[in-house]
């Protein structure tokens, strides 16, 4: 039985966090839980969840701490993520959220804690150019000449850009990672757990890097 492999990807917006970690989820076999994914799935199916978030979404802030960890120790309970494990996207985000997380896990800590690391001006760039399929959150580069109507390739939902990569919207979300997010590279640096990648380069070779730090992490 192939062992179970737990990842936290943090990395500022736009670093090829849903990238990559779709990419090592298929390759180690745990499962990608992104808590964007999951919000905007909430959102889509207009559930109490997705009702409550939409606008914290939409205007790029962060969902409060108590639902972000309760929807992600919900999650993390499920049958796939107990025996494979999973590659965690977007969580935590705050420090509150990994002091919670670190008592859920106390059990089955993660193996690491990477840092996919691209700097702000280069993320800007990216976002602004990013088309996402409504339906199931592929990723698409945009042109300048975007098909209309641009059907998805993968499930054929339309594509179109996210609601919170307007360029206010990104310059927030931006904002509140240096203020509300980075200090986790501290907190887990502290804890001997964190690995920095960098996140320059082709998909393939992040990814190549990405790998290495994790088979070293789990040896
Ligand atoms: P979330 O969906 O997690 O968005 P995010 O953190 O803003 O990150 P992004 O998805 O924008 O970036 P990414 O790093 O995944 O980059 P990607 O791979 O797409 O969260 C959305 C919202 O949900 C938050 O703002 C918040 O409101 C809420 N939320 C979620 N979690 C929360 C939490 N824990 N607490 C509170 N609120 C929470 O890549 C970007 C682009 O670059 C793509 O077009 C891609 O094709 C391209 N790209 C990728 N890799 C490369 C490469 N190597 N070279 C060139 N281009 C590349
Ligand atoms: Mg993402």
């Amino acid at each position: 039985m192939p062992t179970a492999v737990r990842v936290i990807m943090l990395g500022r917006q736009g670093a090829g966090k849903g990238t990559q970690c779709r990419l090592l989820s298929e390759h180690f076999g745990a499962p990608h839980i992104s808590t964007g994914e999951m919000l905007r799935s909430a959102i889509r199916q207009d559930t109490v969840v997705g009702r409550a978030v939409k606008k914290v979404l939409d205007e790029g802030n962060l969902v409060e701490d108590d639902l972000m960890v309760s929807l992600v120790q919900g999650r993390i309970g499920e049958t796939d993520a107990r025996v494979g494990g999973y590659i965690l996207d977007g969580f935590p985000r705050t420090v509150g959220q990994a002091t919670a997380f670190d008592h859920i896990t106390e059990v089955r800590p993660v193996d690491i804690v990477v840092n996919l690391e691209v700097k702000r001006e280069l993320v800007l760039s990216r976002l602004s150019a990013r088309r996402t399929c409504e339906q199931c959150d592929a990723n698409y580069i945009s042109d300048g000449n975007d098909p209309k109507p641009w059907k998805c390739a993968k499930c054929g939902g339309l594509v179109h850009q996210r609601d919170d990569d307007t360029p206010e919207a990104i310059s927030h979300r931006l904002d509140l990672y240096d203020s509300l997010t980075s200090p986790l590279i501290d907190y887990y640096m502290s804890k001997s757990r964190l690995v920095v990648v960098d996140g320059l380069g082709t998909t393939e070779e992040v990814f190549e890097r990405l790998t290495s730090a994790v088979k070293a992490a789990q040896a």
